[in-house]
């Protein structure tokens, strides 16, 4: 293996499949008209900032592939099928054909037990790749001509704590950084969640209608403002330190990890983030913010 791989650029890219859906590509069933314009934008201004920049694969931490024992990675080097979301089948079904760093999948793994955690590869050919993982991946490069390596989300912040939580996704980034170094990849870096969770019970009947789309919760918004001035002001290691109570305090995505993967991935960067949007998907608060390294 080749030495002096890095990470290029980290982004915070959060996955409302409503998103893909107004954007109507042709992996995706359903039509929209329009909607969440802003988002759909910020990620339209993310690749266009990101198309200056070399990269070899694309690694995704995604909150919807749940395990319980330890952390996982896609090991099969290449995947297709349908995948629909469970709770809006109706806005997304999408025929997915993505290809898998697995040399790089196994080293994470490896680096992950060499430093005390529990890793495993899914080997399973068959295994319905999570919507998550499709859809930061898509709207951050949709022509799929990178292969990837996607993360699943341990649920120790869960059965333990949110710290307890934190602590195994710190350890989980820094045997991903490990593990990049040594392959002597150029890798871009996802963190697949949303920052508020707290969301609508009742759906319009035109999904896409904006007149209903709204910040939900002032407290959340106060929240959500307040992590994200942290990232442009580069205070990545208070961001950390405020995780916990912003997780259990706005219903945070953040609870599955992913970002505080992300951010030590990054070593913690002092660089100020760009914040490309920030908008409500039936009410969850969404930011996409890029770290240049
Ligand atoms: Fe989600």
């Amino acid at each position: 293996m080749k030495n002096s791989g890095r990470i290029v650029a980290g982004v915070l890219a959060p996955h409302p499949p409503h998103l893909v859906y107004a954007e109507n590509p042709p992996q995706n069933e359903p039509r929209a008209e329009c909607g969440w314009e802003e988002l759909r934008w910020g990620y339209e201004r993310l690749r266009k900032s990101l198309s200056s920049e070399e990269f070899d694969v694309i690694l995704v931490h995604t909150p919807h592939w749940r395990t319980v024992v330890g952390h996982h990675m896609l090991g099969v080097p290449h995947f297709k099928g349908i995948s629909v979301d469970p709770v809006f089948p109706h806005l997304f079904r999408y025929n997915y054909d993505l290809k898998v760093d697995v040399e790089l999948a196994e080293a994470i793994a490896a680096e992950g037990k060499s430093q005390g955690l529990q890793t495993s590869l899914m080997r399973n050919p068959k295994f319905r790749v999570d919507y998550g993982t499709i859809i930061s991946c898509h709207l951050t490069h949709p022509t799929w001509d990178k292969p990837i390596v996607s993360i699943s989300s341990n649920a120790a912040a869960d059965y333990f704590s949110t710290d307890v939580g934190q602590q195994e996704m710190i350890a989980l980034g820094h045997a991903t950084r490990a593990a990049i170094e040594k392959s002597g990849r150029k890798a871009l870096l996802l963190s697949s969640c949303s920052l508020s969770h707290r969301h609508f019970t009742e759906e319009p009947q035109v999904p896409e209608d904006m007149t209903y789309e709204h910040i939900y919760n002032h407290n959340q918004y106060l929240w959500d403002m307040r992590m994200l001035k942290m990232m442009r002001a580069g205070e990545s290691k208070r961001v950390i330190a405020e995780m916990p109570d912003f997780t259990d305090q706005a219903i945070s995505e953040t609870r599955a990890g992913s970002l505080t993967w992300l951010l030590a991935a990054m070593n913690f960067p002092t660089t100020p983030a760009t914040v490309h949007a920030y908008g409500t998907v039936i009410g969850t608060g969404n930011a996409i913010v890029e770290w240049r390294l």
